[in-house]
């Protein structure tokens, strides 16, 4: 009895000195939990043999959804043998806990498995494509999109997401821009960090968050002549000050893994990339998490000229990759080559580490089924809260590129036509990357638009014309399960049925532009117009001398100017997701006021491609008065503007800018400037505005851009209201790496801009002193 109390006391003891010593800094602790982790990592690094560490590097597909032409194969056997690290693109918690049971009660050392997924931009309830949720301007939008999404994949088992997609891009003939936010750094960074903190959440240990994986690391989206996996060469100058920001806003945000991009880099392709996987992000940038290779990007650097299996596995394990999805040239050439000397036990020693880290991390050790509770995914997948939360996305996400006489917002009354190819497909609503939506559930434009209008509006609906003409590309642009009915007659016989159709009409509606799949992975364009076939129904459509109105459907930047031209009203609703039809109702009749803005250029012309807002001033610019001048930078026939700049977007309402002032005119370092103006709501709605404000160089030791955006902010008017808005600039914001790759600032003139879009702004000097 005597003896049962001391035990009790001692243990008393050490709870109370547990507690005790358990560190009230946040910092501290988290140094804490390293020091467990590390004790316990150490221990299970010290149980496992050369083999059992790689077989850790392993990451293979599970098949359900795959992106690449290599299929994974014998994944139980290889569980069993300790050869496999992780699976993805595998649901269902029954599932998933089938295949955790392989790997904790059948294999030597019992150590979980990694379930990932492409978790883009929602799970089963699909938000708009981070390119449109991009022109939200909505961070804190973003990142409840991106916390519902990690709600329901965990709920499916899944605990790893391959997003965000941070990759700037300024080639919207690149299928991939449509997986990321545009053109510009902040507005990227800024949504890479949302996106992190939405999918992780405070604690990766939590049940409802995963651990995030931005991608492609590095400058995938610069692709040579916008075609995908292309070769990159890019400037160091250029790297740091423009395209790795966002990547470095996501590690800064703690983001738990990295994935490489398939491209070369300026001679070395990024996965085989030592300087860029060592040197810049682990040293300089001080990134601990894991780093995956993309789909068997490890075995493409044969083809990119760098040798063979064995010799590109062991030299991208020395650069810096910890695991190898797909490819397997981790597993089965890592053994020969520290058997040659070619690599070291102790670079695989590290790499090993990163993956247990991340499970430990997530709590798997602790419980690998804790992602497989069957019960939350009945109660929390597609609840009606998220549905809500996608419409009131998709509604920001839309971009309203022309009104002429307010054409818009209808009237809730009389018939509506509702013509073309995108009018009637529920599968094309999501939008690319959403490899788990229910495609045969989503409603289509026309039957999400009946829902929200019930009898107010008789609405009717025709195919008005295929995709595109030529049926295999038509072929080509609809795979995975997107199809888009397609009439085998002659374009005029189908088009004359649908002038029939919209006859009866008062207003007609044409839903054109891309199918979902005309954007994505290796789906680049040469051309960006609407397909032809598309722009001779809409020419018919107009001559009927009806109101036209164009809902457009795009991944990507399209060329619209004869549509500009000619159309009164486009109002661009990319691929919004789920909830597109209800969306698009809620703005097209008025209940909503549509507030996005582009976050890429749209140009006039394809040839004009790069084109965007932040670009560098020639030595012989283009004159404002002269779109055309001899020996100047200009072309002989198109001018050098686009036709929608960055930033721009309308509202059903109007907003009046005035009154621009800075409070001082000299900056020193460590002081502040506040930049304010008065914004009026004076149409008859009320709305939103996104206020932006850019700052130029206007002298430096390098050549500056003409202008970057260095804030914004989404303001809520009623009609008639004025409110002053106010930025701050400190010497930090116009900081930028010089030829040196030192990120300082420079004394000098300063030009701020603010306006509702890069290109119509009002203007003031201050001088940083
Ligand atoms: C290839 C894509 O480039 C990448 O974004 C994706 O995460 C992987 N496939 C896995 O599906």
């Amino acid at each position: 009895m005597k003896s049962k109390f001391y035990l009790f006391f001692a243990l008393l003891l050490v709870v109370l000195a547990g507690a005790m010593a358990q560190p009230k800094d946040p910092k501290d602790l988290e140094k804490q939990h390293d020091r467990t982790m590390k004790v316990f990592i150490d221990a299970l690094l010290a149980k496992m043999t050369l083999a059992e560490k790689i077989g850790q590097l392993n990451l293979l597909t599970a098949g359900e959804a795959t992106t690449g032409t290599v299929v994974s194969t014998d994944i139980d056997a290889k569980i069993k043998a300790g050869q496999l690290g992780g699976l993805f693109s595998m649901s269902s918690p029954e599932r998933i806990r089938k295949t955790q049971q392989i790997a904790v009660e059948q294999s030597r050392l019992k150590i979980p498995l990694l379930f990932g997924m492409d978790v883009i931009h929602g799970y089963k309830t699909i938000f708009p494509i981070p390119l449109a949720l991009a022109s939200s301007w909505d961070t804190q939008l973003i990142k409840q999109t991106a916390a519902i999404a990690a709600k329901e994949a965990t709920a499916d088992g899944i605990h790893w997401a391959f997003s965000p997609m941070v990759d700037i891009s300024r080639d919207p003939r690149w299928g991939r821009i449509s997986e990321g936010s545009g053109e510009d750094p902040y507005l990227g960074g800024l949504i890479a960090k949302a996106m992190v903190q939405g999918l992780q959440g405070n604690s990766l240990a939590d049940k409802e968050t995963m651990l995030a994986c931005v991608k492609h690391f590095a400058l995938y989206g610069a692709a040579e002549a916008g075609r995908d996996y292309n070769t990159t060469d890019m400037s160091l100058h250029r790297m740091y000050n423009e395209y790795f920001y966002p990547y470095k806003a996501a590690i800064d945000a703690g983001v738990g893994s990295i994935m490489t991009s398939f491209n070369d880099i300026n001679g070395i392709p990024a996965t085989a990339n030592k300087w860029l996987l060592t040197d810049v992000l682990r040293k300089e940038w001080g990134f601990t998490g894991l780093v995956v290779s993309d789909y068997t990007s490890v075995n493409e650097l044969i083809d990119h000229g760098l040798g063979d299996l064995e010799e590109v596995s062991a030299r991208s394990i020395n650069a810096g990759l910890d695991m190898d999805m797909v490819g397997e040239g981790f597993l089965t050439t890592l053994k020969a080559s520290v058997a040659k000397g070619r690599v070291s036990e102790a670079t695989i020693t590290e790499a090993c580490r990163k993956v247990l880290e991340a499970k430990y991390k997530l709590g798997l050790f602790e419980d690998p089924y804790r992602y497989c509770d069957s019960k939350r995914a009945e109660k929390e997948i597609l609840h009606p809260s998220h549905l809500e939360k996608a419409r009131e996305a998709a509604t920001k996400s839309f971009v309203l590129l022309k009104n002429k006489d307010q054409l818009l917002p209808l009237a809730k009354k009389g018939t509506v036509a509702l013509i073309g190819p995108l009018a009637a497909t529920g599968a094309n609503m999501p939008g690319t990357w959403s490899i788990s939506a229910d495609l045969e559930n989503t409603a289509s434009l026309f039957e999400g638009m009946q829902a929200v209008l019930g009898d107010k509006v008789q609405l009717v609906h025709h195919l008005g014309t295929n995709l595109v003409s030529d049926p295999a590309y038509q072929a080509r642009a609809t795979l995975f399960g997107r199809e888009i009915k397609r009439d085998p007659r002659a374009e005029e016989a189908i088009r004359a049925e649908a002038l029939a159709v919209a006859a009866q009409a008062d207003v007609i509606v044409a839903a054109l532009g891309e199918s979902s799949e005309m954007s994505g992975e290796s789906s680049s364009r040469s051309d960006l117009n609407i397909p032809e076939n598309q722009q001779r129904l809409l020419k018919a459509l107009l001559e009927t001398g009806k109101p036209v109105v164009l809902v457009l459907f795009t991944g990507r930047p399209l060329t619209l100017t004869w549509e500009d031209k000619h159309v009164p009203a486009i109002l661009n609703v990319w691929f919004a997701g789920t909830e597109t039809g209800k969306a698009v109702a809620d703005v097209l009749f008025g209940d909503v006021v549509p507030a996005g803005k582009l976050p890429v250029t749209f140009p006039k012309h394809v040839g004009q491609v790069p084109i965007y807002y932040a670009h560098k001033n020639t030595g012989r610019p283009q004159q404002k008065e002269k779109w055309f001048e001899k020996f100047r930078s200009n072309y002989l026939d198109v001018d050098n503007e686009p036709l929608y700049p960055f930033g721009y977007g309308l509202s059903y309402t109007q907003f009046n800018y005035t009154d621009l002032k800075l409070d001082k005119d000299q900056l020193q370092a460590g002081q502040q400037i506040q930049v304010s103006l008065n914004i009026q709501n004076t149409g008859s709605y009320d709305g939103y505005e996104i206020v932006q404000m850019y700052i130029q160089d206007v002298v430096g030791s390098v050549t500056r851009p003409v202008k970057e955006l260095k804030g914004f902010e989404k303001v809520y008017l009623k009609k008639g209201e004025r409110k002053t808005v106010t930025f701050t600039i400190t010497e930090e914001d116009l900081r930028f790496f010089n030829a040196d790759l030192k990120f300082q600032s420079e004394p000098g003139t300063f030009q701020v801009f603010v306006g509702p879009n890069s290109r119509d702004t009002q203007s003031l000097r201050f001088v940083l002193n």
